[in-house]
């Protein structure tokens, strides 16, 4: 297997090896590394705690259909086969989880004041720096297997972004002008998914959900979300146990919102504060 020279298993796999994370595979260019991961696992030819790492790829997948922008070279493209043992219910943690994990490893490791935009974004100063897109085999009792898939805009110079992305996105590079080590953020994601889970374990949901909380850059705000067809106006006002985004409509009211597409009001969407109004 070729592997990038900036990205490699003997420094990444030695440092978070364990109970959690079993095997970390690295690959060069590839289709999307949630592909690989089900095809792989499907074929049974890797186990969970098995992480697939690329240095590029030709079809990455974002949430909602749409395509995850995969230079080679530049960014994290990673995913995590995990067991997770939870019941179909909490499905939403499966999102809400990294996406802590991943803004808390960007914030130690870097500095920067990464922040979550529900359910799943990272973004630093209200642009998106990177996305989760979990997949999920599920049973009527437990989730059987899921595969966190996990992008993040490290090195990609902002002229490097496609024009329509330009003004929204951002790269941990392009907020400090420095380059950062694709192993050392990789490590930093995997270390910070299992001392998540393992605060689950350990915590039960509650301490995860505040935690979450207080690097939400949506909570406080007024948002409209656009959730298939229909698109719904409030004020994002809670996280509920389960994951769920409450939002406090005009009319008073309240609803849960379990999946969807979150933009600030105008007025707001360029505060980049987190946590407002908890
Ligand atoms: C989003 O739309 O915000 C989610 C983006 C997730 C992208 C990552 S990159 C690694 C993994 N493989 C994929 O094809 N997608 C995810």
């Amino acid at each position: 297997m070729r592997q990038p020279k900036d990205l490699s298993r003997e420094r990444i796999f030695p440092t978070v090896r364990g109970e959690f994370w079993k095997e970390v595979l690295v690959y060069g260019e590839v289709s999307s590394t949630n592909e690989i991961a089900s095809s792989l696992y499907s074929a049974g030819r890797i186990e969970t705690g098995t992480v697939i790492i690329a240095d590029g790829q030709e079809k990455g997948r974002g949430r909602m259909g749409r395509r995850w922008h995969s230079p080679h070279g530049l960014n994290l493209y990673m995913s995590a086969l995990i067991r997770p043992g939870m019941r179909p219910a909490d499905a939403t943690l499966l999102t809400i989880l990294p996406a802590l994990s991943c803004a808390m490893a960007i914030r130690k490791t870097t500095g920067l004041d990464a922040c979550i935009k529900w359910p799943n974004d990272l973004t630093i100063s209200g642009r998106k720096t990177g996305g989760i897109l979990t997949e999920m085999k599920s049973g009527p009792e437990k989730i059987e297997i899921a595969i966190i898939g996990i992008g993040i805009n490290i090195n990609m110079k902002r002229e490097e972004f496609p024009i329509e992305i330009r003004e929204i996105a951002t790269s941990l590079s392009a907020e400090t002008g420095r380059e950062y080590s694709r192993n050392d953020i990789a490590v930093a994601v995997l270390v910070e998914i299992e001392s998540s889970f393992d605060l689950l374990k350990r915590e039960g949901k509650a301490k995860l959900l505040r935690e979450w909380k207080a690097l939400s850059s949506t909570l406080g705000k007024d948002v409209s979300i656009a959730c298939g067809k229909e698109v719904v106006f409030g004020r994002a006002e809670d996280l509920d146990e389960n994951g769920m985004l409450v939002i406090r409509l005009a009319s008073g009211g309240t609803r849960r919102i379990s999946a969807g597409d979150v933009e600030l009001l105008p007025s707001q969407a360029a505060t980049g504060q987190i946590g407002g109004g908890l």
